[in-house]
């Protein structure tokens, strides 16, 4: 089987750490044409180093980073220091990164590499706020149709939100980009909160990764052990939610999730409500279903994946 081509737009993130890793561990499933940082979890400055220095613990300097929109379209931008600590990558101490980005633009970036590669040969993989992938989409029409499949993390419907009563960080930091997106007509796979809250690191699952003893192995246990602290407190759950490795897991063995292809649309209006994703899950509407909405997964399956291609590294 040829390996999928994606592009990987990021926030890192000690979640989207591990969904890189995963990708880049991966080669025979998957070819990271390139990542794309965008701000969210913290500033671009530090998710564009943050990327780096991921793709650095993962030896693969190869890989381009470029550095995107550092901002949302419309809003003021809100981050998650809270979560993930002031560097965004807190727990583990590692080195600066040695490599530079990429010269150029990450929304330049997804365009070129979407007209460049063959029509329906690239699936985007936002793990942050959507906030490049709509730029590029408005800044290049063209391109939209080009695009295999995106497979993204946000949103939540039972679960409801995270920053907000009712919305996920992602979705809710830039919710005109979703809009964007989510109204595109591209194929949309969603692994919201709904499933990402079922990948939870409990203490034996990060004992695995630490036994594994190599860099990766120890750097995303030490990851785990500082992002859990907020879920922990907040939802008395017994470990971090690995919310971003759903994405790159999904692309290597979608048996592993269960969701049901449903419309989805973005709260953008009602400040209450802001960033809402309004999934139609009992078809009640006849809105024309958008998404592939993920609600479960295997987890052990998905912890024994994860362990396995992280010992690769
Ligand atoms: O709500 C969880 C999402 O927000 C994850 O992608 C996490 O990295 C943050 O970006
Ligand atoms: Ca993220």
């Amino acid at each position: 089987m040829n390996a999928r081509k994606i592009i990987i737009d990021t926030d890192p993130g000690q979640d989207d750490a591990v969904a890189i890793l995963l990708a880049l561990a991966s080669p025979e499933e998957i070819e990271v044409l390139g990542i794309t940082a965008v701000a969210g979890n913290v500033p671009l400055s530090l998710t564009a180093k943050n990327a780096r220095i991921v793709c650095e613990l993962a030896g693969k300097t190869d890989v381009p980073v470029y550095a995107g929109c550092d901002a949302p379209l419309s809003r003021k931008l809100v981050t998650a220091e809270h979560v993930h600590g002031k560097t965004g990558l807190d727990g583990p101490d590692l080195p600066d990164p040695t490599m530079p980005l990429t010269h150029g633009h990450a929304v330049d970036f997804i365009i070129d590499t979407l007209r460049e590669q063959d029509a329906g040969t690239v699936t985007l993989c936002p793990l942050g706020p959507l906030t490049n992938i709509a730029t590029a989409f408005q800044k290049a029409p063209d391109i939209v149709s080009r695009v295999q499949e995106i497979v993204l993390m946000g949103g939540a419907y039972f679960e409801v939100g995270n920053i907000t009563p009712t919305a996920e960080f992602n979705i809710y930091v830039d919710p005109e980009a979703a809009d964007i997106v989510f109204k595109s007509g591209v194929d949309i796979v969603v692994m919201p909160l709904d499933v990402t809250h079922k990948a939870l690191v409990t203490k034996t699952r990060n004992d695995a990764f630490r036994a594994l003893g190599n860099q990766a192995g120890v750097a995303v246990a030490q990851m785990t052990d500082f992002f859990e602290r907020f879920d922990k407190e907040k939802y008395g759950s017994e470990g971090a939610p690995l919310h971003d490795p759903c994405v790159t897991a999904y692309l290597i063995r979608p048996d592993l999730f269960q969701g049901r292809h449903v419309n989805v649309e973005i709260e953008t209006a009602s400040e209450l409500t802001m960033g809402m994703t309004v999934a139609d899950w009992w078809g009640v509407t006849n809105r024309t279903p958008n998404t592939t909405f993920i609600g479960s997964l295997d987890a052990d399956g998905f912890f024994a994946l994860l362990t396995e291609r992280l010992a690769r590294l």
